[in-house]
């Protein structure tokens, strides 16, 4: 699933022009762990392709609410990771108390099935509803949505009017994003209720409203030129978009 826009990227095909070219592939389950597959499993495993896919890394700081990261492979790939990752010879072992965390954690991953479900339920409502006023989130296939404000300036003022109405986005911008193709990215969770969610809708249809100077180039339908940031001003703008 890809970080900016929660697009589920097309695993068997890729899978299948890999192994055509002889290719080892490594798939990123950072945003898909936890959230998709039996038990939380991930991607790979939801589409059965476990067995084909010769390493799967994970970043802990998403569904494990921790940090770190862990890489999954057969017992034979694992051993060569073991004597060719030269830089994995430096990292500090895990501790047993993280251990237990990311034990426990499993364990109501595992569990409770539930929350993948209200996690995908909220991703639906917000998704329908930011396309119901005009958004073009079309691309969100699970719990991250992005809003394409352009530029960097305009990600600033959208992020602000957000944040002062108690709505959180992260801002992207080059070279994370495309050149004027920064966009504002949501990330729905299993907890967030119905009220917070019409919150965060009707935030969005007032920044439409609002916030006439941004030409929201993500808008369905809208086509705009992509404006022209004024040199002297974009050196007044950070790349997280807050002014500097
Ligand atoms: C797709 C993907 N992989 C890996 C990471 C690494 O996460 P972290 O730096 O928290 O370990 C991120 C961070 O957001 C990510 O989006």
């Amino acid at each position: 699933m890809y970080s900016t826009n929660g697009k589920i990227a097309p695993l068997a095909d890729i899978v299948s022009v890999a192994e055509d070219g002889g290719c080892a592939i490594i798939m990123d389950e950072t945003h898909a762990f936890g959230c998709h597959g039996p038990d939380g499993a991930g991607l790979v495993v939801e589409q059965g392709l476990a067995h084909r896919v010769h390493f799967r890394t994970i970043g802990l700081s998403k569904a494990m609410a921790a940090r770190g990261g862990v890489v999954v492979g057969s017992r034979k790939n694992m051993e060569y990771f073991r004597y060719e990752a030269r830089p994995m010879i430096f990292s500090t072992s895990v501790l047993g108390y993280e251990v237990a965390g990311f034990n426990t954690t499993l364990d109501i991953i595992a569990a409770e099935p539930w929350r993948r479900e209200r996690l995908h339920t909220n991703h639906r409502y917000l998704k329908d509803g930011l396309l119901d006023l005009g958004y073009d989130v079309s691309e969100s296939d699970s719990q991250i949505i992005s809003i394409v404000t352009g530029t960097i300036e305009d990600s600033a003022v959208f992020r602000r009017f957000l944040e002062e109405r108690g709505v959180m986005g992260s801002p992207f911008c080059a070279p994370a994003t495309p050149e004027n193709k920064a966009l504002m990215r949501f990330t729905v969770n299993s907890s967030l209720t119905r009220e917070q969610l019409d919150h965060t809708l009707n935030v969005c249809a007032e920044a439409l409203r609002k916030l006439d100077k941004i030409r929201w180039p993500g808008l369905l339908n809208v086509r705009h030129p992509l404006p022209s940031v004024p040199q002297k001003r974009q050196t007044l703008v950070r790349c997280a978009g807050q002014t500097a």
